[in-house]
């Protein structure tokens, strides 16, 4: 599943994030194609910004896609964990394990998406890939407001440290996260909406079931600011090359 309603407004204005071209073709139609190139990705449902659901299935069909592979649109919502919930209540049935993948990671590896599903089907109920993260980590106090985003011109206010986290104990997670399905379905059955989870793996923790990393890949980046779709398009660039 790919959730893709978000409005992507850290990366400028325009058009909805997924529907942002990289080298020619929209962000989500990547994303798609390297879900579908994993052999063992049967279906593709995509969940669309609510009021462009029409848009993304002719995007979609104007695309080539592999054959075996079927693509659903359903429209989203007003959260991430909406828009799963949409896109989860749209599977078709006999599925058992479910990807949850972010649109806006559109070079995933499918060896990275073949390491999750493995992964899960070896008995792990969630899998996140995930690598260890290079910057240091501070936190900072709770009622601390999202700083503005780098080359904003908004005025930062100085936020005090509370704790500097052992980074070697850290790790930065990506998409795609594995689950079994009927587990995937009990942790958003268990959310209260609007409870801030910024990751389906976040859900199944808080019932108390195992989470496992996988190693995740340096091109599954998350395309969310400008200098991402630059980088972006020279990866793109050095896989044609
Ligand atoms: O905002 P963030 O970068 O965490 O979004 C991750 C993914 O969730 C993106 O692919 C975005 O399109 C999707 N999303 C969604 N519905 C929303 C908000 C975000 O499908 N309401």
């Amino acid at each position: 599943m790919i959730p893709a309603a978000g409005r992507g407004v850290r990366l400028g204005p325009g058009a909805p994030k997924a529907l942002r071209a990289l080298n020619g073709t929209p962000m989500l139609v990547h994303a798609v194609r390297a879900m579908a190139a994993s052999r063992a990705v049967s279906v593709v449902v995509v969940v669309a910004p609510p009021d462009g659901a029409a848009e993304v299935k002719t995007l979609l069909t104007d695309h080539a896609l592999p054959e075996r592979t079927d693509v659903l649109v359903v429209p989203g919502g007003a959260t991430r964990q909406e828009s799963v919930r949409l896109g989860l209540d749209a599977l078709p049935p006999g599925i058992d394990i479910v990807l949850v993948h972010d649109a806006a990671r559109p070079l995933v590896p499918v060896d990275t998406v073949d390491g999750v599903i493995e992964a899960v089907r070896d008995g792990a109920p969630a899998v996140v890939p995930a690598l260890p993260v290079t910057d240091t980590v501070k936190e900072v106090a709770p009622a601390a407001a999202e700083p503005a985003p780098a080359g904003s011109a908004a005025p930062v206010a100085p936020e005090p440290v509370v704790a500097t986290p052992d980074r070697s104990r850290l790790r930065a997670v990506q998409t795609p996260q594995g689950f079994d399905h009927a587990t995937l379905l009990r942790a958003h059955e268990a959310v209260v909406v609007g409870d801030g989870a910024t990751d389906d793996a976040g859900l199944v923790e808080r019932l108390g079931e195992p989470v496992v990393l996988v190693p995740g890949h340096e091109e599954a980046f998350k395309v969310t600011r400008p200098l991402d779709l630059v980088l972006a398009e020279a990866v793109l660039a050095r896989r044609r090359a």
